[in-house]
């Protein structure tokens, strides 16, 4: 695990993500109403960016925007997996419901920093 500085906590409002590229490891850090939070970029189904993937309306959930498989920011736990379009179950038996990573997120003075 190496610590990576993440910049300002002030420069990301709630609702907000960016994109970091850690050392090769690409993260998408999230502010939420429950902090700061950050993910795997890529989808664990088929290891697609998700960095346009939407935020749904309970604020703490990433949906993918190919397939659609939906997690929890914070736990990284699947709440749906990929279910579009119809059919994406044939490719589902060999693509199995995978948690997305999570990193630890802390915030030092203001500034961020992720352990990856
Ligand atoms: S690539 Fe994300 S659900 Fe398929």
């Amino acid at each position: 695990m190496t610590t990576h500085q993440a910049g300002s906590a002030d420069d990301l409002a709630i609702g907000e993500r960016k994109l970091l590229n850690l050392d090769g490891t690409k993260v998408l850090l999230f502010h939420l109403d429950s902090g700061f939070h950050a993910v795997q970029a890529g989808c664990p189904h088929m290891l697609l960016p998700m960095k346009s993937g939407k935020l749904l309306d309970d604020g703490k959930t990433l949906q993918c925007p190919i397939h659609r498989a939906q997690f929890d920011i914070a736990t990284g736990e699947v709440n749906k997996w990929a279910h579009f379009p119809p059919g994406i179950q044939m490719l589902n038996v060999i693509r199995g419901e995978k948690c997305l990573q999570t990193y630890a997120v802390t915030q030092d003075g203001g500034e961020l920093s992720i352990e990856v």
